[in-house]
């Protein structure tokens, strides 16, 4: 940098400066001399304001003999390149100085030093690429400074080290890639920072440590996938904090709003796929969240609660489908739901902590089913503002495209009707299996709306769709590997926002038998379930009954029959030999159909041994 430093110096407009600089000092004396306001030509001046407005008069520099009284000085919209070294240090009463819409390409260092009053500076659309470390030297009572719009690159350590006094600073629209870890140093009275449409890449953490009492942060066109943890921590004061047009950002990491109290979020149109529950949880002040224009489809029950001073929840234009029971619960100062433009089909009263609280629902362009679940807001609908567009019915063939203030008080319960639950087809399954198996059990409803199918275990606990018991997407329960523990009473419950019914089924699981010599039935069981198309057909025995008896028999017979040879040989021949041998110990692998292949887990290639004692 120290180099553009010494360029800018080093230019024509140095030498043209010091011409400048002598003229203006005679203009000064002819003016003190004389008349204390002569307004510059082409200008309008309001000589009892103290106000100097020459905006729109195609100046090409900035004008000379300029009222030194001037408190407000406007020189918008011409076409002035360059800001001189102490352009403006005769106005040493000037509090208002405007510069934007010229086409100023470089400001000299040191440009507004002399004018220490100054509160309001603005140089937004113009031509700047680079602001050089010292240029806004000795403004240090300035309070607002404007520099969007312009084509900035890079902020440079200390480029705003002077403006100790500075409380509003915006920077937006500028082409910023990179700012530098210092470059905020000295900002110490910052309140509001302005980051709109510039292209940054990462969250400038270093540089936005320096400003410990910032309350406002807006960023808009970051190239962010995820917002880092710890992004903003040193923002102890931060109370709004907007991101948008981030169309990367996809996620929030845990950590990402540690350390800020907000009291207002706005993170939109980014690609959000979900509500960042948990960056959010810490923020207990939070009144104001707006999460408009992102791919978020569920607002899932209970995860927000600990938002207990939230009032207002803005999600426009996102592709909910689902607010569940209890999103919203613990939000006990819920004032506004605004969740127009989605594929919601309804909005429960159980998603909310109490609808007594609720002023304005924004509902519209949603395909909303109309029937009992909107009851509780249709008995609203007068004393609800809804933006000015009330919300219509669409998918109901009968109620289609009506408005809700079309309804009359009298036809609401008649029209707004939801049918119970009824569960289909309630034949009696009662399923008995061998341990090992996999049993199916089906549950099909009708209701209106379409009612939603769970399953209670004998325990009376719901089962989830994931496991070795679960319940699948259609309804039915699926028990994989069925063990003893598992039989008892399930029941399938079917419910909708019109009540519920259930119905029991039942399972009996046999265990193994103990040892493997045991290939009996007991009484009263058979090897088959007694409802058997619940039974998994792929999971059937691989064998039935009649292969298993002739296996077992040809099985014994020969094993007997070798056995007897065996012992008449070994008879003979120890007679003949003279020694007896009293008992001989046979090591034999039983064949698979012998041993509990049925089951599925066989370890049958154990072998077994038995010990025989000579007659
Ligand atoms: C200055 O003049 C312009 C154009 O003549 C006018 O639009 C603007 O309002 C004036 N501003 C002030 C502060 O008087
Ligand atoms: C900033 O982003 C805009 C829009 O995405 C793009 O047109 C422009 O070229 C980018 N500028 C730089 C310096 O990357
Ligand atoms: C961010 O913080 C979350 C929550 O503590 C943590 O689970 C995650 O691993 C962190 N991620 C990174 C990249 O540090
Ligand atoms: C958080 O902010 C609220 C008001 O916005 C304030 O009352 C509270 O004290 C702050 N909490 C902390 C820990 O700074
Ligand atoms: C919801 O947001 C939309 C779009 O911003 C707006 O037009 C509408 O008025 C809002 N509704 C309410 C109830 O605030
Ligand atoms: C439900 O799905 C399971 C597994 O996909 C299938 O076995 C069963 O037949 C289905 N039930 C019905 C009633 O369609
Ligand atoms: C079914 O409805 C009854 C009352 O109608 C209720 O007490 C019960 O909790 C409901 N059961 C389930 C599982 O929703």
């Amino acid at each position: 940098m120290q180099a553009g430093h010494q360029m800018f110096e080093g230019t024509d407009a140095h030498r043209w400066t010091s011409w400048r600089v002598l003229y203006l000092l005679a203009v000064g004396v002819a003016l003190t001399t004389e008349t204390r306001w002569l307004c510059p030509p082409s200008c309008h001046c309001n000589t009892s304001a103290l106000e100097v407005n020459c905006s729109g008069v195609q100046f090409m520099t900035v004008p000379s003999g300029l009222p030194r009284e001037a408190k407000l000085l406007n020189l918008s919209h011409n076409s002035v390149k360059t800001l001189l070294h102490q352009q403006f240090h005769t106005l040493t009463h000037l509090l208002h100085l405007d510069l934007s819409d010229n086409l100023l390409v470089l400001i000299e260092v040191e440009a507004f030093l002399g004018s220490q009053s100054l509160l309001t500076l603005r140089l937004s659309r113009n031509q700047l690429k680079i602001i050089p470390v010292g240029a806004f030297a000795g403004l240090t009572n300035l309070q607002l400074l404007d520099i969007s719009s312009n084509q900035i690159l890079v902020f440079l350590d200390f480029t705003f080290s002077d403006l100790a006094a500075l409380q509003f600073f915006t920077a937006a629209y500028n082409e910023l890639v990179f700012i530098s870890h210092q470059a905020f140093t000295g900002l110490t009275s910052l309140q509001e920072l302005h980051l709109d449409g510039c292209n940054l890449t990462a969250v400038p953490t270093e540089a936005l440590t320096q400003l410990r009492v910032l309350k406002g942060l807006h960023f808009h066109r970051l190239g962010l996938t995820t917002l880092p943890n710890y992004s903003l921590h040193h923002l102890v004061h931060l109370k709004e904090l907007i991101i948008s047009h981030c169309p990367r950002l996809e996620t929030l990491l845990g950590n990402s709003l540690f350390g800020l109290n907000l009291t207002s979020l706005t993170i939109k149109h980014c690609s959000l796929n979900g509500v960042p529950y948990i960056p959010l949880r810490h923020l207990v002040y939070l009144v104001y969240l707006d999460l408009s224009f992102n791919s978020i489809t569920y607002i899932r029950g209970n995860l927000l609660g600990d938002l207990l001073r939230l009032q207002e929840f803005h999600l426009v234009s996102a592709s909910l489908v689902c607010i569940e029971t209890g999103a919203f619960k613990g939000l006990a100062h819920l004032k506004l739901l605004n969740v127009s433009r989605n594929l919601l089909t309804t909005l429960e009263a159980g998603a909310f902590h109490s609808v007594e609280t609720l002023k304005s629902v924004g509902l519209d362009n949603n395909p909303l089913a109309c029937d009992c679940r909107l009851l509780w807001l249709l008995r609203k609908r007068l004393h609800l503002d809804f933006g000015g567009r009330p919300p219509t019915c669409t998918t109901s063939v009968q109620l289609q495209g009506w408005n809700f203030l079309d309804f009359s008080e009298g036809e609401l319960p008649n029209l707004l009707t939801c049918r119970q639950p009824r569960i289909l087809n309630r034949k009696l399954q009662d399923v008995k299996v061998d341990q090992g198996h996999t049993v199916v059990f089906y549950c099909s409803s009708e209701g209106d709306p379409l009612p939603s199918v769970s399953w209670l275990n004998p325990q009376l606990k719901y089962v989830s769709s994931v496991g070795r018991i679960r319940t699948l997407s259609n309804g039915s329960l699926e028990v994989r590997y069925v063990q003893p523990h598992d039989s008892g009473t399930y029941f399938c419950v079917a419910s909708n926002a019109a009540g519920n019914d259930s119905l029991p089924v039942s399972l009996h699981v046999r265990a193994f038998p103990p040892s493997s010599k045991n290939h009996f039935l007991p009484q009263g069981w058979s090897a088959f379930p007694s409802d058997s198309p619940t039974v998994n057909g792929n999971q059937k025995f691989p064998f039935d009954v009649k292969t298993l008896l002739i296996a077992a028999t040809i099985g014994f017979v020969s094993f007997f029959s070798s056995v007897t040879v065996c012992f008449i040989f070994m008879f003979f021949w120890s007679k003949g030999k003279g020694q007896i041998k009293h008992t001989a110990t046979i090591a034999y692998v039983p064949r698979s159909t012998m041993s509990n292949s049925n089951s599925g887990k066989g370890n049958s290639t154990e072998p077994s041994r038995f010990t025989m004692k000579l007659i």
